[in-house]
């Protein structure tokens, strides 16, 4: 792994009087969809799954899930206020949409489909290509119905076979709008948050169980990609393509914290096992997953190779990491020296130039799925947004096929076990009004300036 991320210096490398100084927009590719991100659990409100049980309660010790108490509960209410929200992507000058379908709102029991939810969805895809905003569907982005975790969730084999089902219906009922499909969003963290560190749901710390998670969580994108092939045949705009299907990995930068041999080993072994484990297996078909003296899995996942169409890349940060006798990565982390976002998550937009110039040897069309930062006061976030516009522009100069960036996030959102303390959002929404009142920030003109350079 390590030797992979040949180029990753200490220091940051890129200069930021070059990153304000250049034109953020004019170098990326006509045919480029610039747009922002969204989950249905953080945005839509009013979901029962496993997420909503997991907010109302607590650890054993009496602490709560969530770090600042807070439940969901209507988040953003984008449930209601499409229009609304579909009007702040016209604002941007966006070109394209990501947002996920809620298994527990279209299959709330077992093979009973709601479809007032399902047509409401089909009339959002439908409403965004009408308006020249390309949809790209999300299938799983965390949440699962509750009879789906009651039954064992992604530990349960035979739950890969609702989740195709429920795949198929999806292809069924969007097909006809929608071209760009996410089958599985961060197999990696949701594995290591819900299955080894315990802080989201199932809450489990089981190393064992974390690795078959990862390899369910594959399984599950191959089943899904068979699937949307087979029920969505509609090329929604006219180019050729009926589906473009893509997981979506979560990759960060691990630097060891020291030069020494036992911190740089740390940093390979942590890069394998987050970053190249994953995209190794959709290469190969073949999963290799290791931690010493915790996780030592190999499997081969049925027809994972050759599934995807493209790789979607979430990125935000880089770790830096140190040898440590504990089985657990958190233990293993440093604090940084550098520039944090308030999350204290590192600023390092060299790290999404790293990434994609790595996984341009996969051959596969590329897309940022994601890619912000938590930022309370909504003033830095315009240097992020360019400088990582920046990392991804240096990348497509050297020739590889970057398809699309999608910020994260339209809005600011319900952050898992972090709560709505952080600021994700270009537009800021206000909880303490009962309309939750939408307010551009800064960033907002600087993804503008983007938009109108590409030629939006
Ligand atoms: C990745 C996840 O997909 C998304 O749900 C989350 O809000 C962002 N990262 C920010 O942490």
């Amino acid at each position: 792994g390590f030797a992979l991320l040949t180029g990753c210096t200490e220091r940051p490398s890129f200069d930021p009087a070059t990153v304000n100084a250049t034109p953020i927009g004019k170098g990326l590719p006509r045919d480029f969809l610039l747009g922002t991100s969204t989950s249905s659990h953080q945005i839509e409100g009013g979901n029962e799954n496993d997420w909503a049980a997991w907010e109302r309660s607590s650890y054993p010790d009496g602490t709560p899930h969530i770090r600042d108490r807070s439940v969901s509960g209507p988040a953003a209410d984008s449930w209601n206020r499409f229009d609304e929200d579909i009007a702040l992507m016209k604002r941007l000058g966006s070109n394209a949409y990501r947002f996920g379908i809620e298994w527990s709102r279209l299959e709330p029991t077992p093979g009973a489909w709601n479809t007032e939810a399902a047509e409401r969805y089909r009339q959002w895809a439908h409403t965004l290509r009408a308006q020249g905003i390309e949809p790209m569907v999300t299938l799983h982005h965390f949440t699962l119905p509750t009879w789906v975790a009651a039954s064992g969730g992604w530990e349960n084999p035979a739950n890969l076979d609702a989740f195709e089902r429920f795949s198929g219906k999806v292809a069924e009922l969007l097909g006809a709008d929608v071209d760009w499909w996410c089958t599985i969003n961060e197999p990696n963290v949701q594995a290591v948050f819900g299955y080894m560190d315990g802080v989201w749901p199932p809450g489990k710390q089981d190393t064992v169980a974390t690795a078959h998670v990862i390899a369910n969580l594959l399984e599950a994108h191959a089943r899904a990609a068979r699937q949307l092939r087979t029920h969505d045949t509609v090329d929604a705009d006219g180019d050729g393509k009926a589906t473009l299907i893509g997981l979506v990995h979560h990759v960060r930068v691990f630097q060891a914290a020291s030069g020494s041999s036992a911190d740089m080993a740390i940093a390979g072994l942590t890069d394998d096992f987050f970053n190249e484990s994953i995209t190794h297996a959709l290469r190969t078909g073949h999963l290799s997953l290791f931690v010493p003296g915790s996780i030592s899995l190999e499997r081969d996942i049925a027809d994972l190779r050759g599934s995807s169409d493209y790789l979607g890349i979430n990125y935000y940060t880089r770790d830096h990491v140190r040898q440590d006798t504990s089985p657990s990565f958190s233990h293993k982390y440093v604090p940084t020296r550098y520039d944090t976002n308030d999350l204290g998550w590192e600023l390092y937009p060299e790290g999404l130039y790293l990434f994609l110039k790595r996984y341009k040897a996969l051959g596969l069309p590329l897309v940022v799925t994601e890619n912000g930062m938590d930022d309370r006061t909504g003033e830095r976030r315009p240097y992020y947004l360019r400088s990582h516009l920046y990392a991804v522009e240096r990348a497509v100069a050297e020739g590889v096929p970057v398809k699309g960036y999608f910020h994260w996030s339209l809005l600011d959102n319900f952050e898992w076990a972090e709560g709505y303390e952080p600021r994700f959002g270009l537009f800021r929404v206000d909880r303490s009004s009962a309309e939750l009142t939408r307010q551009a920030t800064p960033a907002v003109e600087t993804f503008r300036e983007a938009a109108r350079n590409l030629g939006l």
